[in-house]
């Protein structure tokens, strides 16, 4: 599974292949967007150009190309910028949020994020849960320690 670091944070997220970048960062409470993107954003539509980010360095395929509306709204962007919610995780990559407003020590923080290798991750889609054998659904009922559907029916007012 890709592996997404985000430099300015010093974080690493796993994320399954083909997720939204933008809601990925999001689910792990990274901050996209400046203040102008916080006040008000399309929510991801491609709308806003408030998403931007940082792939520098990214390898060959870690995103899906750019879309008809990153080559429109980009135009004036550097090359390696992207639109969060317009990009879908292949591979692992590095992240930038927010690169029009670089950090001060932005060229140490991609230098130790390039440092070390990016960690493959799981390889293999999570497996599903086992299904429960009729003895453990008899055993969690006899215990009481499973809602049933019939739970709480003696509260319910009766038809007449
Ligand atoms: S969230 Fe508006 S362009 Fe990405």
């Amino acid at each position: 599974m890709p592996v997404i670091r985000f430099v300015r944070e010093g974080r690493d997220v796993e994320c399954y292949p083909g997720e939204n970048l933008r809601e990925v960062a999001l689910r792990e409470g990274i901050e996209l967007y400046g203040l102008k993107g916080r006040l008000g954003n399309c929510g991801g539509c491609g709308q806003c150009i408030t998403c931007f980010v940082d792939v520098a360095g990214a390898p060959a395929g870690s995103l899906s190309p750019r879309t008809a509306v990153e080559d429109q709204k980009l135009l004036r962007r550097p090359q390696t910028w992207r639109l969060a919610c317009q990009s879908l995780v292949e591979s692992s990559l590095l992240v930038l949020t927010r690169p029009q407003s670089p950090p001060a020590d932005g060229e140490d923080l991609w230098a130790t994020a390039q440092a070390s290798p990016l960690p493959v991750g799981p390889t293999a889609w999570p497996e599903p849960p086992a299904p429960q054998t009729e003895e453990e659904v008899a055993g969690e009922a006899a215990d009481g320690s499973t809602a049933t559907s019939d739970e709480g029916a003696d509260e319910l007012p009766r038809e007449r």
